[in-house]
């Protein structure tokens, strides 16, 4: 157990006899993502609230799919006032982030709703987004200055889980560039805080066209270590390598009889990779049916991708579509999540067309772990007009648009504004200060890579697999046991 406080917390609960089990989990906020998490319904969970009745607090505790009745609570403690306490004061009373309350506070009356008692387990709040504890119910009697009340009603269960459920997934081939980074990992690490976040490294995917084994188990930490240093925290979302997960290649099977020949042939990304090669593999033209297991193992509601996979994200949802008409309810439709800005970084030899990993001209692409001098070339050598105006027009000046929207989304200020600050420049002071913003990002990043890089990536990979297997193995013998194999 990591954490110092929740082995004391724990250590006060066990003194005054309450029996209890820690469950960890990644970072998740809300009680529908926890218990979601764990395979629990909302009626499962409690959570303690901290009021303010008159000028005195107390700490309510109720089970998650209940409501307070706020009005029958005041009449019990006969006070005139009653309220959440703010976040100043939850903060200030129980030393702990908002949201994270704890069952037993010390020194603070509870109220305990009686609903609470009719499961013989549920699970609260410790201090940690990352730890849960399951209480055995009988023994919250035993919480000192405690009382049970009768003052919460089940609510409508409307959508109980509209919780956001993120799943994406990279491949380990090839270097990352800017384009893969602005239009993809930024927003990836952006949205952490936000639902449970599912990122894979899909070696699987990799295998559809030649790779060699050295190059693919280098690229494949190389890819991990990119992640975790661009911000993906795997302590708060799953980072992991498909192919430590069998149950990818287990669905992904399982699709490949729930797709058509006809469908996989109008994929767009197989006509492109498949175009003028000598040897095309099942594999590639396949390559939808496992990308739909991945997707549709997790319960995903969001697909967060370039605009080059939402057809392959369309193409999932048929695939739930035709299972679940089949079979009964069973996969959840996710939708694909395009950015709006980023979402298409272009070479910078060739403005018009998009930056990637395998242009044959080494200038047209920055990589994340180019040599800071290169970059900085590559940026002074790009491809610009003859219109000697920093403008963002697309059509007409696609190359210092292109440079415009990299220097806003590595700075963080607006295109408007950096328009304006370089309204009396020339090109060449416009390229030596966007070649500056791309160094000091470049510069940071590989900094931080560096450190990663040395770290036990493995470890982390495996304990990702493992939260990963938990959560789809469920879904996979579900899926199993409709179609009809023997348990
Ligand atoms: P790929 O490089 O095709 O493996 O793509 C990995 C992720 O980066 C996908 O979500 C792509 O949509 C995204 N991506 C690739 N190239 C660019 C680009 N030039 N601009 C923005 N996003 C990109
Ligand atoms: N096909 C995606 C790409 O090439 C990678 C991928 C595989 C993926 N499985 C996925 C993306 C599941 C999103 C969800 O970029």
């Amino acid at each position: 157990m990591k954490d110092k406080n929740i082995q004391k917390y724990s250590g006060e609960l066990k003194k005054i006899g309450i029996s209890h089990e820690i469950l960890e989990h990644p970072e998740l906020h809300t009680p529908p993502e926890v218990l979601g998490y764990l395979g629990l319904e909302l009626s499962d969970g409690s959570s303690t609230l901290i009021m303010r009745a008159d000028d005195e607090f107390i700490a309510v505790i109720r089970r998650d799919d209940c409501k307070l009745d706020l009005k029958k609570l005041k009449e019990i403690l006969r006070v005139n006032s009653l309220r959440m306490a703010n976040p100043d004061e939850f903060e200030e009373l129980t030393g702990l982030p908002l949201g994270a309350a704890r069952v037993y506070n010390p020194g603070i009356k509870t109220f305990i709703d009686k609903k609470v008692f009719e499961k013989e387990y549920v699970t609260g709040g410790t201090g940690s987004f990352t730890v849960t504890i399951k209480y055995k119910t009988e023994d919250l009697n035993k919480i000192p200055d405690s009382k049970v009340v009768d003052v919460a009603e089940i609510k409508e269960l409307e959508k109980v889980f509209s919780n956001k459920i993120v799943f994406s997934g990279i491949q380990p081939s090839g270097n990352l560039h800017l384009g893969n980074y602005i239009g993809a990992v930024k927003h990836w690490v952006k949205d952490q805080n936000n639902g449970l976040n599912i990122f894979c490294i899909v070696d699987l995917h990799a295998i559809t066209v030649p790779q060699e084994p050295r190059l693919l188990r280098e690229k494949t930490f190389e890819l991990a270590a990119i992640l975790i240093a661009s911000g993906i925290n795997p302590e708060k979302s799953i980072l992991f390598i498909q192919s430590h997960n069998p149950d990818h290649a287990n669905l992904g099977w399982v699709f490949n009889c729930f797709v058509s020949m006809g469908q996989l042939q109008r994929m767009t990304q197989f006509k492109d990779k498949s175009e003028d090669k000598e040897f095309v593999s099942v594999g590639l033209f396949d390559y939808p049916a496992l990308m739909a297991a991945d997707i549709l193992l997790y319960d995903t509601t969001e697909v967060p991708v370039g605009e080059d996979q939402k057809q392959h994200v369309e193409l999932t949802r048929d695939i739930a579509e035709r299972f679940n008409s089949k079979f009964g309810e069973t996969f959840v439709l996710p939708k694909p999540v395009i950015p709006k800005t980023g979402g298409r970084i272009m070479s910078l030899v060739d403005p018009t067309k998009k930056m990637s990993k395998s242009d044959a001209n080494q200038n047209a692409t920055i990589y994340l772990l180019d040599d800071l001098e290169l970059a900085r070339k590559k940026i002074m050598s790009a491809t610009t007009d003859g219109f000697r105006r920093i403008a963002y027009d697309v059509k007409e000046q696609p190359g210092i648009s292109n440079l415009l929207e990299i220097y806003s989304e590595l700075q963080g200020n607006s295109i408007k504004e950096i328009e304006q600050k370089f309204e009396n420049k020339n090109y060449k002071e416009f390229k030596v200060a966007v070649a500056d913003v791309v160094v000091n990002f470049l510069k940071d990043f590989q900094a931080k890579y560096n450190k990663v890089i040395e770290t036990d990536l493995k470890k982390v990979l495996e304990d990702g697999a493992q939260k990963a297997y938990k959560l789809s193995h469920p879904k996979l013998m579900e899926a199993y046991k409709k179609i009809g194999f023997v348990n």
